[in-house]
C-alpha cells in the first residue's frame, strides 16, 4: 500500500487509470469488443510462435551485483540516426478500430517519452497527421506490385517527412487460428453496424470514445490511397491486392533500397544466411522478427536466434528485435544479446485500447523503470554496456537457423563482446 502510494501516488491522483504492468491486456480486453481485441492477440495456426517469444524470455535469468552499484544509468541510444531516449521503438501494426485517435495518440506517446514510432501502410491514420504528431517516424510497407504505385505511396511518406523505411517481408498468408479468427467487415455501413452493436453496447467505453468523435470506424487505409485523391482502399482490398503480388527478390530488396537512398530496415529475418544476404543488399538495419507469431508457426522465438544473426552481421548493420517484449527485463535481455533496441507490437495496443495517449506513455514508462532497475541491478552505466555475460543462459537456449553450427570457413566472431553467440544449436523450425 505504501508502496503503491509512494511509486504511484501522483499517477492514482491525476486519474485510475494508470496500470503498473504491460499486461494491460487485460484491461484492453475490457475495453475492446472481441473482434478488435482477437485481432491483436491473434497469433496463427497453434500459437507455437506466439508462446514461444514469450517464454523464451523467461528461461533467460539476470546475473546482478548487490554492491557498487551506479547512481546513474543511460538509456539513450541511436537507431538509423534518430537519438532515442530509450531503447524501444513502436513497431509497425496494421490494425483498425482499436481508438479513435489510433497511430496519431500512439505516435504522441512515443513523441513524449523521446522515442520513435514506425507506422504501418495498413494503418488507420495517415502518415502526414503521424509525422505532425512525432517526427521520428518510420514508413513501413510491404512488397506489393505495381512498382510504381510502390513508388507513388513511398514518394508520399518522403514527402510527408519519414526519417526512415522499414520493408516487411515475413508474411506468408496464413490464415488459420485454432482459436478462430476474428470477423473483420470490409467496411462499415448500417448493416454491420446492427450487427455489432452489442459488442459495441457491451463495451461502453470504447463506444463512447467513437460515439464522441461523431465518426464510426471506416476500415480503410489511408496511406495506401490513389495520388490522384481518389478513396482509400479499405483494409481487405488493400490485402487482396497484396496477397496476389509476386513476392520479392534479393533483387527486388537492392531496388527498393536504392529507390528509398535513405535509413532502410528489413523486418522479419530469422536466418544467419538471410541477415547476410540483407547486409549485401545494402540495408541499414534488420530487426530479427516473426511478426509477434504471425507468421509461420512452428518459427522459433526471435529472441533465440538473436545471438547467432548479431553475431554475423553486428558489426556490420543495426540489429533490432522485435517480439515478446513485455517488460523492461526482457528489453535488457534483448540488448545484451546484440539488439541495438527493440520494438514493441502488442504492447503499445494494449496500451492504446487501455488509455489512449496516456496508455501508450503508460507502457512506455513501464519498460522505461524496468530497463533502469535491470541496469542498476547489473551495474551498468548504460544500455551500450550489457553483454551476454550479464544473462544466465542455459544450454539449448539459442537457435542459430541458416547457418551450420560447424560452419566451414565461417567468419570468425567479431571482437566486441555484444556479438559473442550465446548458445548454438541446430536448427529446429
Ligand atoms: C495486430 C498486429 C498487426 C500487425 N501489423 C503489422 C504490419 O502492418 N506491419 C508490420 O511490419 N508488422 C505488423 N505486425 C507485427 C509487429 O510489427 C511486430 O513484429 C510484432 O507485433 C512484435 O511482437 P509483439 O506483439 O509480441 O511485440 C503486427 C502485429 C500485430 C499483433
Amino acid at each position: 500500500m505504501l508502496f503503491d502510494q509512494l511509486v504511484h501516488g501522483d499517477r492514482q491522483a491525476m486519474g485510475n487509470d494508470w496500470f503498473e504492468s504491460v499486461e494491460a491486456r487485460r484491461r484492453a480486453k475490457r475495453r475492446l469488443p472481441r473482434p478488435v481485441y482477437m485481432a491483436l492477440v491473434a497469433g496463427s495456426e497453434r500459437g507455437l510462435t506466439l508462446r514461444d517469444n514469450l517464454a523464451a524470455f523467461g528461461e533467460l535469468g539476470f546475473a546482478p551485483f548487490v554492491a557498487g552499484l551506479l547512481g546513474e544509468r543511460d538509456l539513450s541510444t541511436t537507431v538509423l540516426g534518430q537519438e532515442l531516449a530509450l531503447p524501444v521503438m513502436i513497431s509497425p501494426t496494421g490494425v483498425q478500430a482499436v481508438h479513435p485517435e489510433g497511430e496519431v495518440a500512439v505516435a504522441r506517446a512515443a513523441a513524449a517519452r523521446g522515442t520513435a514510432m514506425a507506422l504501418s501502410s495498413f494503418a488507420s491514420k495517415p502518415i502526414e497527421e503521424v509525422v505532425a504528431a512525432n517526427p521520428r517516424t518510420f514508413f513501413q510497407t510491404y512488397w506489393t506490385a505495381p512498382r510504381d504505385q510502390l513508388l507513388q505511396r513511398l514518394e508520399r511518406a518522403r514527402a510527408a517527412g519519414a526519417v526512415g523505411l522499414i520493408l516487411t517481408l515475413d508474411w506468408s498468408f496464413s490464415h488459420g487460428r485454432d482459436w478462430g479468427s476474428p470477423h473483420i467487415p470490409d467496411q462499415v455501413d448500417l448493416r454491420t453496424m446492427a450487427r455489432f452493436a452489442p459488442e459495441a453496447l457491451a463495451h461502453p467505453r470504447w463506444f463512447l470514445r467513437w460515439a464522441r468523435t461523431g465518426h464510426v470506424p471506416d476500415l480503410t487505409v489511408p496511406n495506401l490511397a490513389p495520388p490522384d485523391g481518389g478513396p482509400a482502399p479499405t483494409f481487405f482490398g488493400a490485402y487482396g491486392e497484396w496477397m496476389q503480388s509476386p513476392a520479392a527478390t534479393w533483387d527486388d530488396i537492392t531496388w527498393l533500397r536504392e529507390q528509398w537512398g535513405g535509413p532502410f530496415l528489413l523486418k522479419g529475418v530469422m536466418r544467419v544466411d538471410d541477415a547476410r544476404r540483407a547486409v549485401d543488399a545494402g540495408v541499414s538495419a534488420i530487426s530479427v522478427s516473426n511478426h509477434g507469431g504471425n507468421n509461420l508457426d512452428g518459427t522459433p522465438a526471435a529472441i533465440r536466434a538473436l545471438p547467432a544473426i548479431a553475431e554475423a552481421v553486428g558489426d556490420q548493420v543495426e540489429v533490432l528485435l522485435d517480439g515478446g517484449i513485455r517488460r523492461g527485463s526482457d528489453v535488457v535481455k534483448a540488448l545484451a544479446l546484440g539488439a541495438r533496441a527493440v520494438m514493441i507490437g502488442r504492447a503499445s495496443l494494449w496500451g492504446l485500447a487501455a488509455n489512449g495517449q496516456a496508455g501508450v506513455e503508460n507502457v512506455l514508462d513501464i519498460l522505461r523503470s524496468g530497463i533502469d532497475s535491470a541496469l542498476l541491478g547489473l551495474r551498468k552505466a548504460s544500455v551500450r554496456d550489457l553483454t551476454p555475460d550479464d544473462l544466465v543462459i542455459l544450454p539449448g537456449f539459442a537457435r542459430r537457423l541458416g547457418a551450420p553450427v560447424e560452419e566451414p570457413g565461417a567468419r570468425p566472431a567479431t571482437t566486441d563482446p555484444r556479438h559473442r553467440p550465446a548458445e548454438t544449436a541446430t536448427p529446429t523450425a
